[in-house]
């Protein structure tokens, strides 16, 4: 919609509409992912996750205007509410799920793609280690199991899933899989969903300790499963 900046009704018109758009995006994907959710009345009444995620679009409005104060202010009120930390900084994507919610931690230079899915306990936390940006970087379609930690400033590839309870230290490339502390690749498909490698095929050179099957897509992650 082309919007008149002379027009501040049109304005205030066009970002009503798109907030409300975006919010139908979302409650329609939390139908899509969880069989539960039957409503979407009751998915914006009954769900943490939603109201984290709203919450934290008006935390970062205000953050990006430089009400610091009053963003920390409103995602601590958050926080009380649905037991999800999302610092105002961070940047997160359309439709974006957390189910259960509780537990969870999201740094403030975090990064977050479209149609992400994440379970409670998560922490996208930083190592202690880097300045500036310390947070990872999810991209879209990444689920990221519960209770599993994502540190430092590591990017999870499009379509990747991170399995309950794992500990990511490094990149993980797209359409892969990741599990175990720390984690490893067990898993990787291609885009029509066709598994490439898994972890009960990898051959390993043992001299050399690689992965003789993952060619440029795993070669960096050298500790692969032992079969
Ligand atoms: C990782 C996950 C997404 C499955 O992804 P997938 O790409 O379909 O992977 P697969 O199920 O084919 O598993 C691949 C390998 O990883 C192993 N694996 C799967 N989940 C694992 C986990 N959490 N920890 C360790 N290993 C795991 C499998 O045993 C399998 O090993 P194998 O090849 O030696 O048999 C899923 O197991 C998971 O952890 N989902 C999170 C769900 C969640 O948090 N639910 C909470 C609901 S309240």
């Amino acid at each position: 919609m082309h919007v008149n900046s002379n027009d501040p009704l049109g304005a205030a018109i066009s970002v009503v509409t798109q907030g409300a758009r975006g919010l139908s995006d979302l409650l329609g994907a939390y139908q899509k992912r969880d069989p539960a959710a039957r409503t979407k009345l009751e998915v914006l009444l009954l769900y943490p996750g939603v109201h984290a995620v709203i919450m934290h679009r008006v935390s970062n409005w205000l953050w990006r205007h430089h009400l610091r104060f009053l963003a920390r202010l409103n995602s601590q009120i958050a926080r009380h509410m649905t037991g999800i930390e999302i610092h105002p900084g961070a940047t997160i994507g359309r439709r974006f799920v957390i189910d259960h919610g509780m537990g969870i931690v999201i740094g403030e230079t975090a990064q977050v793609g479209n149609d992400c899915l994440i379970y409670h306990g998560v922490t996208l936390g930083g190592t202690g280690k880097d300045r500036g940006k310390r947070h990872p970087t999810l991209g879209d379609h990444v689920l990221v199991g519960c209770n599993a930690s994502v540190l430092g400033p590591v990017t999870i590839g499009n379509h990747s899933r991170v399995a309950a309870e794992a500990v990511v230290l490094h990149d993980v490339p797209p359409y892969s899989t990741v599990a175990g502390v720390p984690a490893h690749v067990v898993r990787s498909v291609n885009d029509k969903d066709e598994v490439v490698h898994s972890s009960a095929s990898l051959r390993v050179d043992d001299e050399e300790d690689i992965c003789l099957d993952c060619d440029t897509l795993i070669m960096h992650h050298r500790r692969v499963v032992r079969m």
